[in-house]
C-alpha cells in the first residue's frame, strides 16, 4: 500500500493556536481531588498539589485548562470554594451524585495554573444561577481592588487578580442531562445579557456561547443558529464538543471518528456564517471545542452514577489502548487542520477523568497512550498549519463510508516542518511519499511512530511504557519515504 502528500510552504490554512492544547479540569470524580489536589501525598507541595501531576502537565505541553466543569458548573456556586477551607460547606453535586467538599475553589485553581504554566479558562453557572453571579465571579477574578468582591479576594491572599481572559457562558445547556437544560432561545438571551454585562466591566473578555453537546443532539445546527442570532456581536466562540468510542467491535469506523469531527466543525462554520450574513455582520464566530476525547460512554451509562453520595469516588476511569490513541490522534489532527477556524480546544479531561494522566491515590502516576498524540503535537507543532492533502488508499467503513487510510497535517516554521499522520489500517504497513521540494534540500531529521502488534494493548502503573513513541527506522531519504505500521500515530520531522 502507498499514499503520497506534498508539503508546500506557500499553502498556509492558519497560525498553529496555542489555545488547540487546552485540556479540562471538572470537579468530577478524582480529577481535582487525587488528581491534581492530594494534600496528604508524599509529592504534594506546600498548597497540596501534586508535584507529580504537575510535572506532566507541563510535560503534556498543554495551554489552557477549562474549570470548573462541565456538568458539575451548572449547579456549583463559587462562592463556596473560597475563604478558610474548614468554613466551605459540603454540597450535593447533581451531576455526577457526589458529595462537593470544596476544598479546591477559583483561587486554588488559579494558583495551580500558575505552577502549572497555563491559562485558566473559566466556565460560569448558567443553568441554576444567571448575570448577578456570573458578574460576581468576574468582580471577584478580576478586579484589582477596591470593591467588596476584589477585596474579599486580596483578604484570602490573592493580592493580584486572576486576570481570566476566557469565560464560558455555561456548559451543554442543549442537553437534556444538564440542571437547568434551557431551550437554544431561553439560553440565547441569557448567554447574550450575561455577555453585555460581562463586557461592560471589560469589553476585552473572550466569551464562549454554548454549541451542540454532540453532533448527533436533535437540535444540531438549530442550536448554534439560534444561540447566535441571540449573541453574535456579543461572543467571540461557540463551542462544540464530541466523544468517541468503538461500539461492537467496529474498529474501522472508530479510527475514522475525525470524519464526524470535521462534519460537525464544517456544519457549525457555516451556520455560524449564514447567520453572520442574515445579521449583515462582518465579525467571524471562532471555534472552541472545548470537550474533545475518546470516552467509552456506554459504559458510563450502564454503570450509572453513584447512589450515597460519595466524595470524589473513581468516575470515568476510562483506560486507553492503542487504538484509542490513534484515533484520538486522528481527531487532533482534524483539530489542527481547522485552525482556521478552530481557534481554541480542551481535551476532556485532564487527569483520572477520560484523561492522558492517571494516578493511583497516595500513589503513582503515569501516562495513558492518549498522552503521547498530544504531547508530540502540543511540542511539535509550531508556526503555520500547512495544507496537506493526503493521496491514500480508502476503506469501507459502516459509519461514514469510504474513508481515507492516511489522515494528516503538517506544521512549518524557520526550523523545519513536522508531518503528524495516522495509519488506520488494521492489516498493514503503507508506505507514505513526501513530496517536499518546495520546502529545498530537506531531510526525515526524526521519525517516530506510536504503534504496537497488540491494537487492544495499555499502559499501566506497572508497565508505563508499553505504548510509548518510538523511533521509525523505515525511511528513505530520497524519495523521501516513511513506512507507517498498521494502526499507528506518527510523527516525521523535516530540516
Ligand atoms: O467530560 C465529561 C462530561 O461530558 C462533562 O461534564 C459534560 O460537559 C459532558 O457531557
Amino acid at each position: 500500500h502507498h499514499a503520497s502528500l506534498t508539503l508546500d510552504p506557500a499553502f498556509k490554512v492558519a497560525p498553529v493556536r496555542r489555545r488547540t492544547f487546552g485540556t479540562f479540569v471538572e470537579h468530577l470524580g478524582r480529577c481535582v481531588y487525587t488528581g491534581i489536589y492530594e494534600p496528604g501525598h508524599p509529592l504534594a507541595d506546600d498548597d497540596g498539589f501534586r508535584r507529580d501531576v504537575l510535572e506532566l502537565t507541563r510535560e503534556l505541553g498543554v495551554s489552557t485548562v477549562r474549570y470548573p466543569g462541565g456538568n458539575f458548573v451548572s449547579g456549583y456556586r463559587w462562592e463556596d470554594g473560597i475563604g478558610p477551607k474548614d468554613r466551605r460547606p459540603r454540597r450535593l453535586d447533581l451531576a455526577w451524585r457526589s458529595t462537593e467538599t470544596n476544598e479546591v475553589g477559583v483561587d486554588e485553581f488559579v494558583l495551580w495554573c500558575r505552577k502549572a504554566g497555563v491559562e485558566p479558562m473559566m466556565a460560569l453557572n448558567l443553568g441554576t444561577r444567571g448575570i448577578a453571579e456570573a458578574l460576581d465571579l468576574l468582580e471577584y477574578c478580576n478586579h484589582p481592588s477596591g470593591t467588596a468582591l476584589s477585596d474579599l479576594r486580596v483578604s484570602h491572599g490573592a493580592k493580584e487578580p486572576h486576570g481570566i481572559r476566557m469565560w464560558c457562558l455555561g456548559n451543554e445547556l442543549d442537553g437534556p442531562w444538564q440542571t437547568g437544560h434551557k431551550t437554544a432561545r431561553e439560553y440565547g438571551r441569557l448567554a447574550a445579557e450575561t455577555a453585555r454585562a460581562m463586557r461592560m466591566v471589560d469589553p476585552g473578555l473572550e466569551l464562549v456561547a454554548c454549541g451542540s453537546s454532540s453532533s448527533s443532539m436533535p437540535t444540531f445546527g438549530a442550536w448554534e443558529a439560534e444561540v447566535l442570532e441571540e449573541t453574535y456581536e456579543l461572543v467571540d466562540y461557540i463551542s462544540c464538543h464530541a466523544y468517541y468510542e468503538e461500539h461492537d467491535g467496529d474498529l474501522g469506523s472508530f479510527l475514522a471518528s475525525d470524519t464526524d469531527m470535521q462534519y460537525f466543525i464544517s456544519s457549525v462554520v457555516a451556520t455560524a456564517d449564514h447567520v453572520g450574513a442574515r445579521l449583515k455582520s462582518r465579525k467571524r464566530i471562532d471555534l472552541s471545542f472545548d470537550e474533545w476525547n475518546v470516552w467509552y460512554q456506554s459504559r458510563f451509562r450502564d454503570a450509572g452514577t453513584p447512589d450515597d453520595w460519595p466524595v470524589a469516588p473513581p468516575l470515568l476511569e476510562d483506560h486507553y489502548h492503542l487504538a484509542d490513541a490513534v484515533t484520538f490522534g486522528g481527531l487532533l489532527i482534524t483539530l489542527l487542520r481547522n485552525s482556521d477556524r478552530v481557534t481554541a480546544a480542551s481535551l476532556a479531561q485532564l487527569v483520572n477523568v477520560i484523561a492522558p494522566i492517571m494516578t493511583e491515590p497516595g500513589g503513582r502516576s503515569w501516562r495513558q497512550t492518549t498522552f503521547h498524540p498530544f504531547a508530540q503535537a502540543s511540542r511539535y507543532a509550531s508556526g503555520d498549519v500547512l495544507r496537506v492533502e493526503p493521496v491514500s488508499p480508502l476503506y469501507e467503513t459502516a459509519a461514514y463510508g469510504e474513508v481515507p487510510l492516511v489522515h494528516a497535517v503538517a506544521t512549518h516554521d524557520a526550523d523545519g516542518t513536522t508531518v503528524f499522520a495516522v495509519n488506520r489500517s488494521v492489516d498493514g504497513p503503507l508506505s507514505l511519499e513526501i513530496d517536499a521540494r518546495a520546502l529545498g534540500a530537506v531531510r526525515v531529521v526524526e521519525a517516530t511512530t506510536l504503534t504496537d502488534p497488540d491494537v487492544y494493548a495499555r499502559n499501566t502503573a506497572d508497565e508505563p511504557d508499553r505504548i510509548t513513541p518510538r523511533p521509525n527506522r523505515d525511511v528513505e531519504q530520497d524519495p523521501l519515504r516513511v513506512l507507517l505500521p498498521p494502526v499507528s500515530w506518527n510523527v516525521i520531522r523535516l530540516a
